[in-house]
């Protein structure tokens, strides 16, 4: 199976809000390949938390070469991408399941030369989203592995299948998980395919967040692919 470049970025709702900056910094001083930013509206999911200020402020703080990897959990995300895009946005992932025109959002998110990617919720089946990937509509999938809304759920092994099922579509793209990813949970994810792990508790709360970043990386391409049908 052609190997695809494996990525870790910590999911910043983890980290340490009083002390957002420092705790970038250190995530990224151990070899983050970005920071993955949870934007919730308290409608599409029960939360709320961060919006394009924030991202203009890591932007700001953290200088022009970090990757700022934006998950709208919004009802709205053709309205808002823009904004987060002139924020300093350099991914923005939009969710199949948003009441909006998604094909279109897409399209102008990759207009302000965003890369533009897709969300699919735990039940929500592949074929969803297949004729954005094959038509090549998007740069990322991102296969949620636990309900969207809160840091800290347990991973839901069910979706595994349909990380092999997108996979098997394309052997290039970006496939990453979201949830309860960590020692244990993301290499199962990189063994049905997936090579983006985005995790919140298990690298902020870690003791050494640069070994548990190394180690997940190092045990995720050691098992990437070796699960897939
Ligand atoms: C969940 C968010 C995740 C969350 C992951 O709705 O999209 O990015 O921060 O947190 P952990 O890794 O703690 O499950
Ligand atoms: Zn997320």
């Amino acid at each position: 199976m052609k190997t695809v470049p494996m990525k870790v970025m910590p999911s910043i709702l983890a980290a340490d809000m009083a002390n957002l900056e420092k705790d970038c910094r250190r995530a990224l001083d151990a070899g983050a390949d970005g920071l993955h930013v949870d934007v919730m509206d308290g409608h599409f999911v029960p939360n709320l938390s961060m919006g394009p200020a924030v991202v203009e402020a890591l932007r700001h703080s953290l200088g022009p070469d970090v990757h700022l990897h934006v998950h709208l959990m919004i009802t709205r995300p053709d309205r808002y991408a823009e904004p987060f895009i002139k924020a300093g946005a350099d991914t923005v992932l939009i969710h199949i399941e948003s009441p909006c025109d998604v094909p279109e959002t897409l399209r102008q998110i990759r207009a302000m030369n965003a890369r533009a990617g897709i969300t699919v919720n735990p039940e929500t089946a592949a074929h969803t989203i297949r004729d954005l990937v094959t038509e090549g509509r998007v740069d990322e999938i991102l296969c949620m592995t636990v309900h969207p809304g809160f840091g800290g759920q347990s991973f839901i092994a069910e979706v595994l299948p349909k990380i092999a099922e997108i996979r098997a579509w394309d052997g290039a793209i970006d496939i990453s998980v979201d949830g309860g990813i960590d020692r244990i949970s993301a290499p199962q994810a990189a063994a049905a395919g997936a090579n983006v792990m985005l995790a919140g508790t298990s690298l902020f709360h870690a003791k050494h967040i640069q070994q548990e970043m190394t180690d997940m990386r190092a045990d995720c391409l050691a098992q990437y692919g070796t699960s897939r049908p």
